[in-house]
């Protein structure tokens, strides 16, 4: 008996030990800020994920969550799956295990302005769930779903963060994107900002397209930009959805998709390592400014 408890003691004072001398280590990385990005498809952000370095990857409920640094920033990258329901989850899972000081969504959309062609980047000054409201017997009323945490009405449209928009128009200012070739030659991409809407359907359809323009100013269709920015604005999360445009949301949406899926996917998270750059500028002027 007492010499079960020695070598217990034993083992204690050792993991003790063990604990305190590598705690500091992880306590200062885990207590880094660390940006999240998401992406809807693998494609849209095994870029990222690439250039991670140090990086160490971590399955969450069976959702896969790659951590490390892309420009000396640390970052996780986590991939949603298609839709509002999956996107929503893993928010939740990533806002709970990681805490991140911001959340970035990079991927393709379906472009509604007419002015928009694939390869061009939007993005979202404000997002909304278009299948969010109440359908009258001849209209479709848009309201934004109530808040479990305080029984308030979200609106319907979630606004981008405003220093997350500044540094996305920075970081379009420097960033380089892939040219898109058309029939008359290459053109450099496009990038606006503007509304971006979300709703659990694929859209093919003219018509909705115009509907999508006339009643909420849509310039971009996709399926989980809104959802992402729903729980990250009931957190008190600092959000930003990027989009670059891969089809017209019109009947040839699908075969557009196939065509331009991975050029567009590339831009839109050139475009974000383009930011993460710049917040990791940010972050290091901060930190030369504290005083030692
Ligand atoms: N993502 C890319 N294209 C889309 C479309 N046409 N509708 C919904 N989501 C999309």
């Amino acid at each position: 008996m007492v010499r079960h408890s020695k070598v217990l003691m034993v083992i204690c004072i050792s993991a003790i030990l063990l604990c305190s001398s590598c705690s500091p280590v992880l306590l200062e990385e885990n207590s880094r800020p660390v940006t999240a990005v998401l992406g809807a498809f693998e494609r849209e952000i095994i870029m990222l994920e690439d250039e991670l370095t140090d990086k160490q990857e971590q399955r969450i409920e069976g959702m896969k969550f790659a951590s490390g640094r892309l420009n000396g920033k640390r970052i996780v990258v986590a991939w949603t799956g298609i839709g509002k329901v999956n996107a929503a989850m893993t928010t939740t899972l990533l806002i709970e295990h990681f805490r991140p000081n911001e959340v970035i969504f990079t991927g393709v959309a379906g472009g509604i302005n007419p002015q928009l062609s694939p390869g061009d980047i939007v993005i979202a000054e404000k997002t909304a769930q278009h299948d969010s409201g109440t359908l009258w017997p001849d209209s479709f009323e848009h309201r934004g779903a109530r808040n479990p945490l305080d029984g308030w009405r979200n609106p319907v449209f979630f606004p981008a963060d405003e220093r997350l928009l500044k540094l996305a128009v920075q970081a379009a200012e420097q960033v380089e994107l892939e040219t898109i070739k058309t029939s008359i030659g290459e053109r450099t991409p496009r990038i606006v900002k503007g509304v971006v809407v979300t709703g659990d359907v694929f859209v093919a359809s003219p018509e909705k397209c115009t509907e999508l323009r006339n009643e909420l100013g849509a310039d971009a269709v996709e399926m989980e930009g809104a959802a992402v920015a729903q729980i990250c604005y009931q957190q008190g999360i600092p959000c930003l959805v990027i989009r670059s445009i891969s089809d017209k949301a019109d009947e040839k949406a699908r075969e557009d998709l196939g065509m331009f899926h991975t050029m567009a996917a590339k831009n839109s998270a050139r475009l974000v390592t383009e930011m993460v750059e710049l917040l990791a500028s940010e972050l290091s002027v901060e930190k030369s400014q504290k005083p030692q």
